[in-house]
């Protein structure tokens, strides 16, 4: 079976998922539609036959597609997922959800009636290093972990408006704080600090600058995740450490470094987490077993509630509860 794929959003990241379907057999990128039609033609010429849509609407009525990339920005989620899971169409959705908790709710509850495969880009968690410290954390109690995404503002233009992104908590820093639950689970309070003052020159700024999220796990386990725009090229730092007895796990996208006694072990990463996230995606939507994928759409809502749940935080100035599913 080759199965038909469509795109909503043709931007940066949607264009690298279409390199990776590029190289998979039995998948043909069939559908585009971006608000910017010019970008969605632009991309087309890259899959023959492959047909421009001038609305989500008609590309799911008339897109013959058995599956869908969600690659909007987090303001533009709007009925695209509802739609198309109610067309009987998988979905597989960029990270954040959305903005807000209500719309992701909405989202998560047409995908379950639906009963469509939904899987959502955590791609961290498709990385063979952070399947190694799964592996490690096996037997190894974690006391603390220490997140971060410290590093520069995102160019395109809805990033640094709060209404459009959710900022950096919920945009991007989001990676980390589901690395986080995918090593210690689940999160029941958040308590975050935030920044903002430095960035006054940039238009249309309005977000933290910087932030400092600490979390209590539902096991014990505490933890802060930081984040931070501010930073030039090469001085950032993303990654997740975590602290037990007599042991520090350091994670990145690059390498888990695991220090003990007198002793520092580095497993370098080999694999490409985009192109393993999509493989899996297209085995579960030609089998209908999704059994094998590492980020459902519901897991990846858990995430959002902790994020927004920390923005929730910001603005109230105080602890928040993690609310329940
Ligand atoms: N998993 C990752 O590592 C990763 C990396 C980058 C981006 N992302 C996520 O992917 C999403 C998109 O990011 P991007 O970098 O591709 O952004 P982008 O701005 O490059 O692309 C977004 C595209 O969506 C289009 N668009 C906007 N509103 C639309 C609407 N209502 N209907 C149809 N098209 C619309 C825009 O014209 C644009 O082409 C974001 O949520 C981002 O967080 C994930």
């Amino acid at each position: 079976m080759v199965v038909r794929v469509g795109f909503i959003g043709a931007g940066g990241i949607a264009q690298m998922h279409m390199r990776n379907l590029q190289r998979l057999t039995g998948v043909s990128v069939v559908a585009v539609h971006d608000i910017d039609r010019a970008r969605a033609e632009s991309v087309v010429s890259l899959f023959p036959g492959c047909q421009v849509f001038d609305s989500y609407r008609e590309l799911i009525e008339r897109g013959g597609v058995d599956a869908l990339w969600i690659c909007l920005p987090p303001f533009a989620h709007e009925s695209q997922e509802i739609e198309a899971a109610r067309a009987g169409i998988h979905l597989f959705v960029e990270k954040p959800l959305a903005t807000t908790e209500e719309r992701a709710r909405a989202i998560f509850a047409a995908i379950k009636e639906a009963g469509v495969i939904a899987a959502v880009g955590y791609n961290w968690r498709w990385l063979d290093i952070t399947a190694k410290a799964r592996e490690i954390l096996q037997g190894t109690p974690i006391a603390m972990a220490l997140g971060y995404w410290l590093g520069g503002m995102p160019g395109v233009p809805w990033w640094r408006r709060k209404d459009q992104s959710g900022g950096q908590i919920v945009e991007q820093t989001t990676h980390i704080f589901d690395l986080a639950r995918y090593l210690l689970g689940e999160v029941t309070e958040v308590h975050a600090y935030g920044f903002r003052g430095l960035m006054q020159d940039v238009p249309d700024y309005d977000t933290e600058d910087a932030s400092c999220v600490s979390l209590r796990f539902r096991n014990g386990t505490i933890a802060n995740i930081a984040s931070t725009d501010l930073l030039p090229p090469g001085a950032g730092k993303i990654g997740l450490d975590l602290i037990g007895r007599d042991v520090r796990l350091e994670l990145t996208n690059r390498a888990l470094t695991v220090y003990r006694a007198h002793e520092r072990t580095t497993y370098d990463s080999h694999n490409d987490p985009y192109y393993d996230e999509a493989v899996a995606f297209i085995e579960a939507v030609r089998t209908g077993d999704a059994s094998g994928l590492r980020s459902t759409y519901e897991d990846a809502l858990r995430t959002h509630l902790v994020t927004v749940s920390a923005n929730r935080s910001l603005e109230q100035g105080r602890p928040v509860s993690v609310p329940a599913l």
